[in-house]
């Protein structure tokens, strides 16, 4: 088959594989799309944990962006972690001048640990300026309390969360309820399809590495093919929901779902 459409990714690396660009373009080129890259930082780490976070230099970060896209133009953009205030700019920067309108944001910035991974000064700049340019935000439950500086703990809260996020100016929200510790897990949309509560029961796994990620590329990816975006976030999680039934088990710590859920491979090269 040939790829349906284009998609750049702007993101970090995860040296395990399992979430930050690998996760990205595993998911992308699994649901039928043609992934690119502009890497943001480069981490290293392993499914026991992330044990360095190295930055590249923004005019690395901005030449990957427009290099890419004046060459091969994307049919949607989804960014992930943007680690400093200075990136975040340039990324808006770059984002003005490629005119892609399917812009999907995931919002890194609480690991699942609950360790804070940017500063105050990248929250702000991300929370008054990149939302703004999004079609879409997906954060989680923490990333949330972040963004409207409220705890949140119901579904109830959920939904007055996602409103309070619309304010700020983005079209769309997913917020995520991974976080919570419930026996069924309710992900929230609220945007321009109106509200709508994706519910669906927890699977019970320590085996959840990259389902941030991988949610916000399948996304993505549907988007870019002109599923409407309630639809997309709707195969989404159906996706990332299959990755984690068939997760391959792999190392010591909490490991990556399975990517290749959606594809039967023909044995065509023997
Ligand atoms: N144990 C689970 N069983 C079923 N679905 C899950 C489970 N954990 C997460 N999900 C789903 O995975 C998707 C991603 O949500 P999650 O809250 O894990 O995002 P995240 O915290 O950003 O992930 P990450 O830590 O990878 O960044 C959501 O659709 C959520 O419902
Ligand atoms: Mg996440």
């Amino acid at each position: 088959m040939k790829p349906n459409s284009k998609i750049l990714v702007i993101a970090g690396s995860d040296s395990s594989g399992g979430a930050g660009i690998q996760a990205d373009i595993k998911t992308v080129t699994a649901l039928g799309s043609y992934a690119m890259t502009a890497i943001t930082a480069v981490t290293s780490q392993n499914t026991t944990g992330v044990y360095s976070v190295f930055p590249l230099p923004i005019k690395e970060i901005e030449k990957q962006i427009m290099l890419t896209c004046k060459d091969i133009k994307p049919d949607a953009i989804k960014i992930g972690m943007l680690h400093s205030s200075k990136v975040i700019e340039i990324v808006i920067k770059c984002l003005k001048k490629i005119k892609t309108k399917k812009i999907i944001l995931d919002p890194v910035m609480v690991a699942k640990g609950g360790a804070k991974l940017i500063d105050e000064k990248s929250i702000k700049t991300l929370k008054y300026k990149l939302l703004k340019k999004s079609l879409l935000i997906t954060p989680n439950i923490p990333e949330a309390e972040v963004l409207i500086k409220k705890k949140i703990n119901t579904l109830e809260d959920m939904k007055n969360a996602s409103k309070i996020i619309l304010n700020f100016g983005v079209k769309n929200v997913l917020l995520k309820g991974g976080h919570k510790k419930s026996e069924f897990i309710e992900d929230v949309y609220l945007g321009e399809h109106g509200l709508k509560i994706f519910k669906h029961k927890r699977i019970k796994t320590k085996n959840t590495h990259g389902t941030g990620c991988t949610l916000s590329s399948a996304i993505t990816t549907f988007l870019s093919c002109g599923k409407p975006l309630n639809k997309s976030c709707e195969l989404g999680i159906k996706y990332v929901n299959q990755a984690i039934k068939t997760n391959p088990t792999y190392g010591k710590g909490q490991g990556p779902i399975n990517h290749l859920n959606s594809i039967k491979l023909k044995r065509i090269f023997k």
